[in-house]
């Protein structure tokens, strides 16, 4: 059961799963987070107004989720980067009763001089926002493979080039300040940094109602399946699925609820994987498969530093282990995997087989049934499971057809995570 949530540690771990990058783990959230709450710190804010900061900061980017937009917004000089920031806000907004930063990141990218598709200038621009936006261009300028303190100068200079233009001109002197102490900039590249956001932001443990979690799982299921036009929608099936099976197996409420949040975030880790794998339409080659291989291994990793997320990070992380032991990454066998685990397997396999691929669609009733009891006989997954999902496969389709509807285009390729 989860008892309260420390909200900060939360959004700091899931924003991880958002930083991978064609240069791996950039923890470019965590370090706009740093610079961001330096300055707030120098501006004299209040814990709350820092706490706000670094919700928003820690998650700026959430309207981006493929490799693709990172790298556009690795460069200095953009030419339109309102469209994440719109994203990123609609993603957030249905969680403005809780954490309240929608608006934030909405205008995280408005010059000071007004020049933005918002048409907000000066101080009409959120705080919070200018701050932000100061410190991920900060971020950008820096370079991981120089000293930094060698860098100091240059990126100073050229972030008060744009003084008055991009920038609030005082948050730019305030910057300035910050920047003369050496700590700042070694903490900036450090491994510490995480350690030390834990720190700044003094832990905030809220009684986070199960609605509410479930709100924030739909958030990630969105950032995770806008890695790709084929799994748009699939982390929500999985869940919905899942969820009908742990009802119809005798789970109760709250635990059916921690079994949709599980299937929301099944597929976290696949936010480390390029897109042009994700979406590859045919075979993959070995060493592509071995990169799919990780995505479970992060699913793992990175639930499993939420206090209180044990049992949804197995049920989440363990849907490719098989009951003979041959599935990744763990290699688990029959005793080692729970109940719930087992039914997101099948959830998942079910999820593959019933949507439509771009060369294909959607497998009928029989051939699902068929698929998934070749599985039992194989001991890749649990019959009781399976038992379970053909006694209500019809409420299984009901809510694929929901999805489908809600979607639009409904397009799902994958059965490979
Ligand atoms: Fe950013
Ligand atoms: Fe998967
Ligand atoms: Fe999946």
């Amino acid at each position: 059961m989860i008892q309260k949530t420390d909200l900060n540690k939360l959004l700091l771990t899931l924003s991880l799963a958002m930083d991978f990058s064609r240069h791996g783990l950039m923890r470019h959230h965590q370090r706009v987070a740093f610079i961001s709450l330096r300055i707030g710190e120098e501006l004299g804010l209040t814990l709350e107004q820092k706490q706000k900061l670094f919700r928003a900061a820690v998650v700026h980017d959430a309207g981006v989720s493929t490799w693709r937009e990172k790298s556009y917004l690795e460069s200095f000089d953009l030419v339109n980067p309102w469209d994440h920031c719109r994203s990123g806000a609609q993603l957030f907004k249905s969680l403005d009763g809780i954490i309240n930063i929608s608006d934030i990141i909405l205008y995280h990218h408005d010059r000071w001089d007004g020049a933005s598709e918002s048409g907000l200038a000066s101080e009409a621009i959120p705080l919070e926002s200018r701050i932000i936006h100061l410190a991920d261009r900060v971020d950008v300028l820096v370079s991981r493979d120089a000293c930094l303190l060698d860098q100091r100068d240059d990126v100073v200079a050229k972030i008060k080039s744009q003084s008055g233009v991009l920038f609030d001109p005082l948050l730019v002197e305030v910057l300035e300040q910050v920047a003369v102490k050496e700590c700042f900039w070694f903490d900036l590249l450090s491994e510490f940094i995480q350690y030390q956001l834990e720190e700044d932001v003094a832990t905030d443990f809220i009684s986070l109602e199960m609605t509410d979690l479930l709100s924030l799982g739909e958030v990630f299921a969105s950032i995770i399946d806008g890695k790709s036009a084929f799994t748009h929608r699939h982390s929500r099936l999985v869940s919905g699925v899942a969820g009908l099976l742990a009802g119809q197996m005798g789970y109760s409420r709250y635990r059916c609820d921690m079994m949709l949040l599980a299937g929301l975030m099944h597929d976290l880790g696949k936010l480390t994987i390029p897109e042009n794998i994700l979406e590859k339409p045919g075979t993959l080659d070995g060493s592509e498969y071995n990169l799919i291989k990780q995505h479970t291994y992060y699913t793992y990793k990175i639930l499993g530093m939420i206090r209180g997320f044990e049992e949804i990070r197995d049920w989440a992380a363990f849907h490719h282990e098989k009951l003979d032991g041959n599935g990744y990454p763990f290699h688990l066998k029959h005793g080692q995997i729970s109940h719930g685990s087992r039914i997101m397997a099948v959830a998942d396999i079910y999820s593959a087989l019933v949507e439509d691929r771009p060369y294909r669609n959607g497998m009928p009733e029989p051939k699902i049934k068929e698929i998934l009891w070749n599985e039992v006989k194989r001991k890749h997954i649990d019959g009781e499971v399976v038992d379970a999902l053909v006694r209500n496969i019809d409420g299984a389709r009901e809510i694929y057809n929901r999805l489908k509807l809600a979607a639009g285009n409904f397009i799902c390729c994958s059965n490979r995570v």
